[in-house]
């Protein structure tokens, strides 16, 4: 049945239908939601006139020019689908089968035992992941989810959306600006047995501190102990030291170790697919069977949310990670993307010593991955985009793929004036 106002609208025509429509004030009572802390930037950035102004804020990789890189490997891989000319039939809900094999060998590595009791499905990024695995949590472990202080910007509301209460763990020490390991491993010992343990591998998003091996067993032991259920969000898988299977490491100890864990996978940044949003969630199970169960209820979780995920952007990272010659050229782009990134932690350093400040900034050179934490506070980083056009978010993190030969010392220059 078509009600009255929407009959009006269906029977009047030209001035007078705009006029009923503009009558009805459905959303006049919504507030302007506030800019994305990381995404919004970009909005700022963009419309920001200044010729010197220089984005620091979202974590996308950017070639000396500044610009961004499709990775060769990606370029080759894509030409391969493109030539194929595959069909545009739907993938099913759990995405593409061979990427998702594929997918979970790059994280366990291809002769990991557990890969048989492994289920994995294709994902919208680490986002997408994180979501449907955050919607699981809810449905089938509805208690806290423990995230590390601070945490990925994004994660709290994943989580919070779904109606999980997310909560913080110890991680980063301001004092040194680098991990609390001590703070840590007490804070978690006090985790209620039972609750989610969210963990990043590698590359910690925002302060690029990361435990070392070391760390990582003692974090394994109190985790264990604790009986905690430890989800990793491995969004940078290489692009921490440039190696793959280093990165890795935290996953395959824990699951060595015999913890049933779900993982999130991301090819944003280590395939630089950003906008084709190509990631994987997995669950390690204890058994194939119970694997089988697991992903039978993500499929119900994933069918009424976006049905299933989109073919192109799998398709090329699976022909590079199927085919040893791309292969080998992939983990070459990934060097390159991590050892540009580690000499411009060095020339900013460099910089900031050209520039006269006394301060000791060797927690950049000390910290890995995309980011930076300077140990900035909002008022200086908010002198840092009023007076020099440098967008970086509140926190005081620099995604260190933005600096360039070219605008590193300007950055340098306005890093010492707002911290002097
Ligand atoms: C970031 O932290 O900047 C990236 O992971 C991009 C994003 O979606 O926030």
């Amino acid at each position: 049945m078509i009600s009255s106002t929407r009959k009006v609208i269906l029977t009047c025509s030209g001035r007078g239908t705009l006029g009923v429509a503009r009558n009805m004030a459905w959303w006049s009572h919504l507030e302007m939601a506030p800019l994305d802390p990381i995404v919004g930037l970009t909005e700022l950035f963009k419309e920001d006139s200044n010729p010197q102004k220089t984005n620091l804020g979202v974590g996308a990789y950017r070639d000396e020019n500044g610009k961004p890189w499709v990775l060769p490997s990606v370029k080759t891989a894509e030409k391969k689908v493109m030539d194929a000319q595959l069909d545009k039939e739907y993938l099913g809900i759990v995405g593409d089968q061979e990427f998702n094999k594929l997918s979970i060998k790059l994280a366990l590595g291809a002769d990991n035992p557990a890969l048989e009791r492994t289920t994995t499905v294709q994902a919208l990024s680490g986002t997408g992941a994180l979501r449907v695995s955050a919607n699981f949590l809810k449905k089938f472990n509805p208690k806290a989810i423990w995230l590390p202080v601070p945490s990925w910007g994004n994660h709290t509301p994943i989580f919070g959306h779904a109606g999980l209460e997310v909560k913080g763990y110890r991680y980063y020490n301001e004092k040194t600006i680098g991990l609390d390991v001590s703070g840590m491993l007490d804070a978690i010992s006090k985790i209620p047995e039972g609750d989610t343990i969210l963990l990043h591998p590698s590359a910690h998003n925002p302060t690029g501190v990361d435990p070392s091996k070391e760390e990582w067993q003692q974090i394994e032991e109190v985790v264990a102990a604790r009986k905690l259920f430890p989800l990793f969000d491995m969004a940078y898988q290489g692009f921490a030291s440039g190696d793959i299977d280093r990165d890795a490491f935290p996953v395959r100890h824990f699951v060595e170790k015999g913890h049933s864990v779900a993982l999130t996978q991301s090819y944003s940044k280590n395939m630089g697919l950003y906008g084709l949003r190509v990631g994987a969630l997995s669950f390690v199970c204890e058994s194939a069977e119970e694997a089988k169960r697991v992903e039978s209820q993500v499929k119900i979780i994933i069918r009424p949310m976006y049905s299933m995920p989109p073919s192109h952007g799998v398709r090329i990272a699976k022909t590079i990670m199927s085919d040893p010659s791309l292969r080998s050229e992939w983990t070459g782009d990934v060097k390159t993307m991590a050892n540009r990134i580690i000499g411009m932690r060095h020339a900013l350093v460099d910089g900031l010593k050209k520039q006269g400040s006394s301060r000791d900034w060797s927690h950049i050179t000390n910290q890995i991955g995309m980011f930076c934490f300077t140990g900035l506070n909002p008022d200086q980083v908010l002198k840092m985009r009023e007076d020099y056009s440098i967008y970086m978010t509140k926190d005081g993190r620099v995604s260190v793929a933005g600096l360039t030969p070219k605008n590193v010392e300007y950055v340098a220059q306005a890093l010492h004036n707002v911290s002097k």
